[in-house]
């Protein structure tokens, strides 16, 4: 479906995030036909690039992040939708050049994205109100991080508060915009199959791993501030919880989804000092191999401070306190440097309750379910079958669905689908205020107990699963991550 004309401006348009993800994504829907011929995207930096420069720039920064090289001829029509605007965000007297760019028109579509550091939000949000350009029907768009504790958190939702109404604020994670995520929700909620078994009494317990090959790369000064709790769990991982977790909402609506998921987080259970040290290990990678490749370990990237504690792998048990989930362990598990690139959530059934073969009831695999993020999109349902031949012996067995096989259709990009969500005004893949205070108030004695503990993270070696101390943690309750079994 073709979306409506729009003015869809980016803060810190020069930088990383836009060139690397934004403007592909918008060029994506362009190729597709699917942007007005009018529609604008105005980059607003501080560098004082000419037009042409800017341009310029575009085609040496962010062309090679698109798929496929782009025909000249539909580059060339992308190009012309761009506008570069050079202002200072702390400084609503240089917005003058801002407001000259976009349209005046009402019916017209404007969103704010704003990719840049959090304590600009604040800033730029005013500014946008004291310049009369925060109109009634624009939109803002909050990119992570968005807080770094609970107070930074309600800070960034009571300053964009003042400007913005909750129905126009769009705070991004990521995952959200993933097909597979989206796949659970209609696996979940278009099947029968699965409601009924989908509580304590059938499952035995979740895994959620997300697990990156990469290191820290490039982004060090932000990443040292903030470790794998902050950079990962705290938002990916705890909304695919949510989405596996949640009671079956009324409805697709945003309310009705956010209110469901925002449920599932005010649930989960607090940690205390004592269950904290029994129930969440860190880890850190130290120099190894990956693809063959030597890399180093975190403290010897270029520019990471001597001895830093930052953790770059987190490991946790989690409980969610409701009559569904009481008892059900959930594993959340991510890292930098580790074996393999993977996404993926385990849902593990109980045992069958006696075997009725010759076989003991101790060699049947529990079913399970498994849902593949990254790095290929697909589902596998783990059975026992019978084994060909004259005996009776079974065996496990997978029923595999490949969407990318099943569905030919072409795919969008999380980024892709997230902004054209934003064009069109649909709030259901974004996290509303309450929720990513939640998360926070939860996440928060973690980081707190690190703090006053002065804990170090467990070394590990880059290209494994961790720390040893991540599989003792699984291994206590007598069951292994499943790259490990
Ligand atoms: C980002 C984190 O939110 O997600 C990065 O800041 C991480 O550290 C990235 O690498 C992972 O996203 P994806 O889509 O590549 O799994």
């Amino acid at each position: 479906m073709a979306l409506s004309d729009f003015d869809l401006v980016f803060f810190g348009g020069s930088g990383d995030l836009a060139m690397r993800k934004l403007l592909p994504a918008m060029y994506a829907r362009d190729v597709c036909d699917d942007l007005p011929a009018t529609a604008r995207i105005v980059c607003v930096g501080r560098d004082a690039f000419s037009q042409e420069e800017f341009l310029r720039f575009v085609e040496k920064n962010s062309k090679p992040h698109i798929k496929e090289t782009p025909a000249d001829a539909t580059w060339a029509r992308f190009l012309q939708r761009i506008v570069y605007v050079a202002l200072d965000a702390t400084d609503a007297a240089s917005f003058g050049p801002l407001a000259e760019a976009l349209r005046q028109d009402a019916a017209l579509t404007r969103v704010y994205y704003l990719a840049t550091p959090p304590h600009l939000f604040a800033t730029i949000c005013d500014n946008l109100a004291r310049t009369g350009l925060a109109t009634p029907n624009s939109r803002v768009v909050l990119e992570k991080p968005l807080g770094r504790d609970l107070a930074s958190a309600r800070q960034i939702n009571l300053d964009v508060g003042k400007v913005f109404a909750e129905s126009q604020i769009y705070r991004i994670d990521h995952y959200l915009g993933k097909e597979t995520v989206q796949n659970l929700l209609a696996l979940r909620f278009g099947n029968i199959l699965f409601e009924p078994l989908w509580r304590r009494e059938w499952i035995s317990d979740v895994q959620i791993t997300i697990a990156e090959k990469i290191g820290v790369g490039n982004r060090l000064g932000y990443y040292d501030t903030s470790g794998a709790l902050r950079d990962m769990l705290q938002n990916h991982l705890l909304q695919l919880l949510c989405i596996v977790a949640m009671e079956p909402p009324t409805s697709i609506a945003p309310d009705a989804v956010r209110d469901a998921k925002l449920q599932v987080l005010r649930s989960l259970k607090r940690f205390t000092p004592t269950t904290l040290a029994q129930n969440i290990v860190r880890g850190q990678y130290r120099s190894g191999h990956i693809d063959g490749q030597a890399v180093p370990g975190y403290r010897d990237e270029p520019d990471a401070p001597k001895g830093s504690r930052t953790e770059t792998f987190v490991a946790m048990k989690a409980e969610i306190d409701t009559w569904r989930w009481a008892g059900v362990p959930f594993y959340l598990r991510t890292g930098k440097r580790m074996a393999d690139r993977l996404a993926e959530i385990v849902v593990r059934f109980k045992p069958i309750p006696h075997s009725i073969f010759k076989q003991p009831t101790s060699s049947f695999q529990p079913n399970s379910l498994v849902i593949r993020l990254q790095p290929d999109e697909g589902l596998s349902m783990n059975l026992m079958a019978k084994t060909p031949g004259d005996s009776m012996r079974l065996k496990q067995a997978e029923l595999e669905l490949d969407f990318r096989e099943q569905f030919t259709s072409p795919r969008m990009e999380a980024y892709e689908r997230l902004l054209v969500d934003v064009l069109r005004g649909q709030l259901t893949l974004f996290m509303r205020g309450d929720e990513l205070e939640a998360a926070w108030e939860w996440v928060e004695p973690i980081l707190e107990y690190w703090e006053q503990n002065d804990s170090a993270p467990l070394p590990y070696t880059s290209g494994t699963w961790g720390p040893a101390a991540a599989s003792a943690l699984i291994g206590r309750d007598g069951l292994q991550w499943r790259e490990e079994a």
